[in-house]
């Protein structure tokens, strides 16, 4: 009999798991994000559409501003608050940094409905994860260590896309001399910070990026690499133009799409701004890994973290917005637009451009080499507090030419100190 029970019991835990994941419901389910340019719309577009066909609406809370600092900010006063949206584009270690407030929903029905484990790479599910248990979901795999090049810029100044910091050099003077603006970039300190992982992932190669940025050991911090990678750093400054300061990524990217600018160090989401302006790789623009990079791969992986509701109706919708961002269909059609690859196996890669399959091919092969390193600029490798002080001892020394290497060297060896007046938060 107690067989009997049991086989009930497990039919109707069934039934609910799948009646949650596919039915029409009708919960809202708010949701804190920060894709807000024209490729980033166009990809969570997609996500809106997909959980309205199942009953749901989407409340959309936007927290403009690349890199989601802003959004994290917001998130915070808003949990305090008690009051915290379903679900927030939560990523890397401040998955765990919130799950140890004990405020986010559990979400392992629908992950052993889906099979999660078997599906994600286990680099990723250890992260969505909080005491062994899914609590968050991840959406895509971006590549950072990319450089988007202006194919006509590339042609005016007669020259070929760089593969060494030299080469890139020697470029940038050649587009200089063409009238062209060589680096598009956009002054702001997580911008800096994004180029600057690429420059130390390039000069260092992925073993010293480790030690510095993941171990934080102060010997990486403080070295003859780490100076080298700043003065590198420096010198690509000398190519950016006066209007930097207080830019957009997406305003940057967008004067590489007119050719006002040759080249952009950034992720490949500035691809979904190609796409979203009607421009095709290798045709319009390439993606080449940033120089000295290409047998490594900078990860940074987007995902949403799903706060415990009481409402029956949004816990459902909640749940659906977990089970549709874990479907083939919905990976593969966000990931066309947003310039990422799907973070599952099993999507098809044939409808993906030559930036994308390349991004794929090298994720599963920087992992067999081990040069597949955390982004730590898009706040993989580190908590919130670390990165933010890394981070804005990168900006200081970009934006203020009389810090010497040294000195920008003993700010980030002090930063990746845990500090009492910098305590861990998420
Ligand atoms: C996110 C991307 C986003 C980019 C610019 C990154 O940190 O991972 O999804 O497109 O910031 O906003």
């Amino acid at each position: 009999m107690q067989g009997v029970w049991r086989r009930v019991v497990r039919f109707s835990v069934a039934a609910a798991t799948l009646a949650c994941l596919g039915t029409a419901w009708g919960g809202q389910v708010e949701v804190l994000h920060w894709w807000t340019s024209g490729g980033e719309s166009r990809s969570v577009e997609e996500l809106k559409r997909l959980l309205a066909a199942q009953g749901h609406t989407w409340r959309d809370f936007a927290v403009v501003g690349g890199g989601g600092d802003s959004a994290m900010s917001v998130l915070r006063s808003r949990v305090l608050a008690g009051n915290p949206p379903a679900a927030a584009q939560i990523k890397g270690p401040a998955i765990k940094e919130w799950g140890r407030l004990d405020v986010l929903a559990d979400l392992e029905d629908v992950a052993a409905a889906q099979k999660w484990d078997a599906q994600l790479p286990r680099v990723v599910a250890d992260v969505m994860k909080v005491n062994g248990r899914y609590v968050a979901v991840p959406v895509n795999v971006h590549r950072v260590n990319w450089l988007w090049i202006n194919r006509d810029a590339l042609r005016k100044a007669g020259a070929r896309a760089p593969n060494t910091w030299e080469e890139f050099f020697a470029v940038a003077e050649k587009m200089r001399q063409a009238g062209i603006v060589p680096v598009a970039h956009g002054g702001q300190s997580w911008q800096e910070f994004t180029t600057f992982e690429s420059v130390v992932l390039g000069v260092g190669g992925a073993d010293f990026y480790r030690r510095a940025f993941v171990q934080l050991d102060p010997k990486a911090l403080h070295s003859d690499t780490m100076s080298r990678s700043l003065q590198t750093f420096r010198r690509i400054k000398d190519y950016t133009d006066r209007r930097a300061p207080g830019r957009d990524w997406n305003v940057a990217t967008a004067m590489v799409i007119k050719g006002e600018a040759g080249m952009q160090f950034m992720g490949d989401w500035a691809k979904g701004e190609f796409l979203a302006a009607g421009k095709e790789p290798s045709r319009d623009f390439l993606c080449v890994s940033a120089p000295g990079t290409a047998r490594a791969f900078s990860f940074n992986v987007d995902s949403f973290a799903m706060f415990r509701l009481k409402d029956p109706a949004a816990v459902q919708a909640q749940k659906a917005l977990a089970a549709t961002i874990m479907r083939p269909e919905f990976q593969q059609s966000f990931n066309l637009n947003k310039g990422s690859i799907p973070v599952g196996t099993g999507v098809q890669m044939d409808r993906f451009d030559l930036c994308a399959q390349e991004s794929s091919a090298y994720f599963v092969a920087t992992a067999m080499i081990n040069t597949l390193v955390p982004s730590i600029a898009h706040l993989m490798a580190q908590p919130a507090s670390v990165e933010g002080a890394m981070r804005e001892a990168v900006a200081a020394y970009w934006n203020n030419e009389r810090m010497t290497t040294d000195e920008a060297m003993l700010r980030l060896v002090a930063a990746a100190k845990p500090t009492a007046a910098r305590p861990a938060q998420p």
